[in-house]
């Protein structure tokens, strides 16, 4: 016979459940409930997708950081974002906004990731992060992200997008 009926559930290994809510996924592992969301700054989509891929194993909606204006409450936040010669080869003003209104009271570790040629978003986040004390974990992920048609075409690929899903799930149980 079956029972009643339950919340949909993901599980990871033994130890994890999450349940997907509209924005804010709820994984307990170890006997511990935390928050996890997903925020990022896309211009061309290739972060997008790539949120979008680690909020969809998390169980929760990723976030454009345009969307918010409170500060972020999570025990764990994940953000991306990329660099634009437009921008001076730094991430849009909107990220450093975004981080600057971050409040080390209501929001626990920020996993880090972007798209591009190299990582250097990465590093700028990590680098305004860690001036405003937070704990930035230390992996982080990076994959490539096409520009124009000349450029990393395909990417983020099926590869990469599994790679990204991967690093989500091994983040929110660190
Ligand atoms: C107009 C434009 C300017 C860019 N400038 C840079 C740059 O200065 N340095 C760099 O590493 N990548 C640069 N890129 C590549 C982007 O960072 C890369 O395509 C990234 O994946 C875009 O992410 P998004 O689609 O989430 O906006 C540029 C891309 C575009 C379209």
């Amino acid at each position: 016979m079956k029972g009643p009926s339950r919340p949909s559930m993901w599980q990871v290994g033994s130890e994890l459940n999450v349940t997907g809510g509209p924005i804010t996924a709820i994984i307990s592992g170890k006997g511990k409930k935390m928050n996890v969301r997903v925020f990022y700054w896309s211009k061309t989509g290739n972060t997008k997708k790539v949120a979008e891929t680690m909020a969809g194993v998390l169980g929760c909606k990723a976030e454009s950081i345009l969307s918010s204006c409170e500060p972020v409450s999570a025990d764990i936040l994940f953000l991306g974002a990329a660099v634009y010669a437009t921008f001076n080869h730094e991430v849009n003003p909107k990220v450093s906004e975004f981080i600057g209104r971050l409040d080390p009271t209501k929001t626990g570790k920020v996993v880090l990731f972007c798209t591009g040629f190299a990582d250097t978003a990465v590093k700028i986040m990590r680098g305004l992060l860690d001036k405003r004390g937070f704990s930035v974990a230390e992996n982080s992920f990076f994959c490539k992200g096409k520009f124009f048609i000349f450029f990393n075409f395909g990417h983020p690929d099926g590869t990469d997008l599994e790679n990204a899903k991967s690093f989500a799930k091994t983040e929110s149980l660190r």
